[in-house]
Order: C-alpha cells, then structure tokens, then sequence
C-alpha cells in the first residue's frame, strides 16, 4: 500500500505551477561564426568588418587580436570581463594569409517568428534541453509567459509586426530580469535596449501570472496572421504536403497535421499543469511514444468540438499529437498514444477534473478510417474507476497529514461534497452510483474518511479494504 501511495503522491505533487519560460535563439555574439559571412571569426591576419550602416549590440565574450577593426557608426560592444580587442602583434600560425570578414545583418530576426523561439516549463529545463512542443501561436511568447534573453549574449529583436506592444509576465536581458515595466521602459530607453529592441513596437513587462490553473489562453488570436507568414515563408510559402488525406487543423497552428487532436472539457478541478506532467511522465516518456511530440493548451473551442454549442465561447483544453513517421505510417504512434490517453481518461479522468474528452484523428493509412472521433462519455461510473478512486483518497488523506502538497479534488469526493457550488459538469454525465442526498452534501473536506466508508457501503468493492488506516 505504501508504494502505491508513494506513485500516487508522485502523480499529485507537481510542485508550484509555474508559468512556461520562452527562450529567443538567434544571437548577434561577436564569437559566434554563424554571425559572420564567411562562417568564422576573424583571427590575428583578418580585417573585422561592421557595416557603417548598421545598428549593432555585440557582446564580446574573450580577446580577440585583429589586424584591423572597421565599426559602424552606430552600435555598441558589450565587453565580458575577458573580452576585449588588441592589434595583431605576434603572428598567429592558426590564422592563415588574412582576409576580410563581414559581420553579417542581424537587424531581420521577428520576434513573431515561432522558430526563433524555445519554451519549457521551467529554466532548468531550458538548460537541458527539455523543451516543449506547441502549436505555432504558442511558440512565440504569450501573455503571461517569461521570456529570457540568455545572459552574456547581445541580440537585436524587430516587434515591428506585431502592431503593438507585446504583453509579457517578465523578461529578462544580459541576466536582469524586468518585473517592473516602468523599470523595463528606463532600459528600453538607454543605447542598449534600443539597439536589442529597435522600432516603434516593444515589449511590454505586467507581471502578471495566470491566475487559473485550469490554463490560460495565450492571447495571441490578433497575430495569427504574422506567426503563420514567418512560419510559412521558411517553407516556401505553402504548408508543407502531408501523407494524410484529410489532415487535422488544430486551433492556433498555421498548417494541417497528420495524427491526433483530443479536446477536453474540463471543471474547476482541472490543473493543467499537473495534467501536462502526467501525460508527460505515463505516455510520452515511453520508449514507444518517443517520437511524438506533444502540445497541450487552453484554446477558445471552436463550434467543431462535439457538444459544445457554436454560439458559447468556453474554451477547451487541446492536447495534439503529431509524430515523426511518413507515409502510410504517418499519424499511427500519435493515433496509438492518443488511445492511450483517452483509455487515461475513461479510468482517471475524474480524478483530473475531466469532464469530456473528444478525439480526433488523421494518419497516412488509406484502408482504415482516415479521420475519426470517439468521445470518452463513461468517464464515470466505471466500477475499476471506483476502485482506484478509493486507493486515491487513501493516498490523498496520506498526503493531507504528511502536508505535503495541496490535495486533488477527487471526482469521487465532488459528487458528496460540492453541493454548494453545483458544477456544470455533474450535469453533463448519467451516474447511476451518485446519490445526490442532502446529507452528503454537508461533507466536507476533513470528511474524507466517511466519504471512503460511506462509498464502501454502497458497492462491494473487493479491493477496499475498510480497515486501512486513513
Ligand atoms: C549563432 O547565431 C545564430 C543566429 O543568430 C543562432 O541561431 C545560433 O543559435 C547561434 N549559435 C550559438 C552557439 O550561439
């Protein structure tokens, strides 16, 4: 009992829900080669040449002795501790006969293009490359998300395209981060943050959190149309051709896919965050599924999503799931982990404050249904549903005395004890075991020990075992 207390007191302890980190990528670093035209830096023999016509901010990590150094007549070097220029004395047998290199143009990099971008959830994560995959209106920053400038790099970013500032929680330059936008406006207002953020359009700090945990929309409806113009220019300005026939559009992506779009409806119990790290930890963390990239959001549900009317706007959660296989193939590891996921839901969803659960999907197959839904509806009521839902309470109580971490509002415990604030979705399902009495309304949280009894009375449950010591 321990260890299954010790699982499930994994599955619920997510830790602070956070907001997610996005990274910008491209660099204008004097020591990277990349910035250069000639794909090298300039060594000992070479002429170093900034254009005098562009506005550059460079950061220079180490000592660099040159022949000659041309400047532009605007910008700016951004010296580390070590970093630094000197005239070519000694000869540096590594550096050849000596040629002219170009700083290349870096004043072109969007920040509404999604490939500029990296986002995970949280800054270690970042580190190591763990990082999230999302439709393409969430690869570029959303509202409330922070966005992270690496220390010791010198960048320049055009918010132009955007039409207006871009809200943001917090943002973090050469390893200050702003909070404060009155303080974010002064260092925009310095020669450093106007070569990093030219043009009219900036950035703007809030501080401001997603304050629910079900998720946040990003907010980023009004500039579809500039993500979805820098995603497609890169492929030649059409999406790419898919193996399936009739592919998937998921909300907030610029092109169709091949493989599964779930949409759920959720109640006030839903934590979105902690629904992120189980379908990361029990489905895409297998080998199997290794090659399936996973999104998972809050979207404004479109009239298409099964059971919601076209005229109301709530959104839904989206989880699309897109995998790496072409061909007749393409879509089948999404199609199996989605699957996968909606038997999750059948079993647990409850426990997760699903309340509906809608798949769709495409793969490269012609002789199977190319696209089709099923919709998890007995998300309740299910006898193994119950039996786990009581070993959850029991662990619940565990971790309630072990104050831990803030309890789970368990399906099963919603049923007995929500009376006072009737939610929406216990409307939204048949279940036959659910007495709605008075009397169980008045249970309250520290009732959970009733709660498991008065459940034990009503079924034979040949798992529970009333003499667990909750
Ligand atoms: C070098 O710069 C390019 C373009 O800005 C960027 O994509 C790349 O990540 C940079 N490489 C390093 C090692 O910083």
């Amino acid at each position: 009992m321990k260890r299954i207390l010790l699982l499930l007191s994994l599955a619920f302890c997510s830790g602070p829900v956070d907001a997610i980190y996005k990274r910008w990528i491209p660099n204008t670093n004097f020591e990277n080669a990349s910035n250069w035209h000639e794909q090298r830096l300039p060594c000992a023999r070479d002429n170093a040449v900034f254009a005098s016509n562009k506005k550059v901010s460079v950061f220079v990590q180490s000592l660099h002795s040159l022949t000659d150094l041309y400047l532009p007549l605007d910008g700016e070097f951004i010296l580390s501790s070590s970093g630094g220029f000197m005239a070519a004395s000694a000869e540096d047998p590594g550096c050849g006969e000596g040629a002219v290199i170009n700083f290349r143009d870096t004043d072109n990099y969007q920040w509404l293009d999604p490939a500029h971008w990296q986002a995970a959830v949280s800054t270690d994560d970042l580190e190591n490359g763990i990082l999230l995959f999302s439709v393409d209106a969430e690869r570029v920053p959303c509202r409330y998300d922070d966005v992270i400038f690496s220390p010791e790099t010198s960048f320049q970013v055009q918010v132009q395209e955007a039409g207006s500032d871009i809200p943001l929680s917090s943002l973090s330059v050469l390893g200050k981060k702003f909070t404060n936008q009155a303080e974010f406006a002064a260092y925009l207002a310095t020669s450093t943050g106007r070569l990093q953020f030219p043009g009219k359009f900036q950035p703007q700090v809030t501080n401001t959190r997603c304050q629910d945990k079900t998720g946040c929309l990003c907010g980023n409806e009004g500039v579809m149309q500039e993500i979805c113009s820098a995603v497609l220019q890169k492929a030649g300005n059409t999406c790419p051709q898919v193996s399936c026939t009739d592919p998937l559009k998921p909300h907030g992506h610029c092109c169709g896919i091949c493989g599964v779009i779930i949409s759920l409806e959720y109640s006030s119990e839903f934590d979105l965050e902690k629904y992120r790290s189980r379908l990361i930890h029990t489905f895409q963390n297998l080998a199997k599924y290794s090659g399936v990239k996973l999104a998972l959001s809050k979207v404004q549900s479109s009239p298409s999503v099964k059971g919601v009317d076209p005229l109301s706007s709530d959104p839904t959660i989206q989880i699309v799931l897109i995998d790496e296989k072409e061909g007749q193939s393409a879509g089948t590891d999404a199609l199996q982990m989605g699957q996968d996921i909606m038997a999750d839901i059948d079993d647990h969803g409850q426990t997760f404050g699903i309340t509906k659960a809608d798949m769709k999907f495409a793969t490269g197959t012609t002789t199977s249904p190319l696209t089709g839904s099923i919709s998890a509806g007995g998300i309740t009521a299910i006898i193994l549903g119950i039996i786990v839902g009581l070993s959850v309470v029991g662990a619940a109580y565990f971790l309630h005395r072990m104050d831990r971490c803030r309890f789970p509002d368990l399906g099963l415990l919603r049923t007995t004890s929500r009376l006072e604030e009737p939610a929406p979705e216990d409307q939204t399902f048949d279940n036959p075991i659910y007495d709605p009495s008075p009397e169980s309304g008045e249970l309250q949280r520290d009732a959970r020990k009733e709660v498991s009894h008065q459940t034990g009375m009503q079924f034979a449950n040949p798992v529970f075992d009333a003499s667990i010591d909750v």
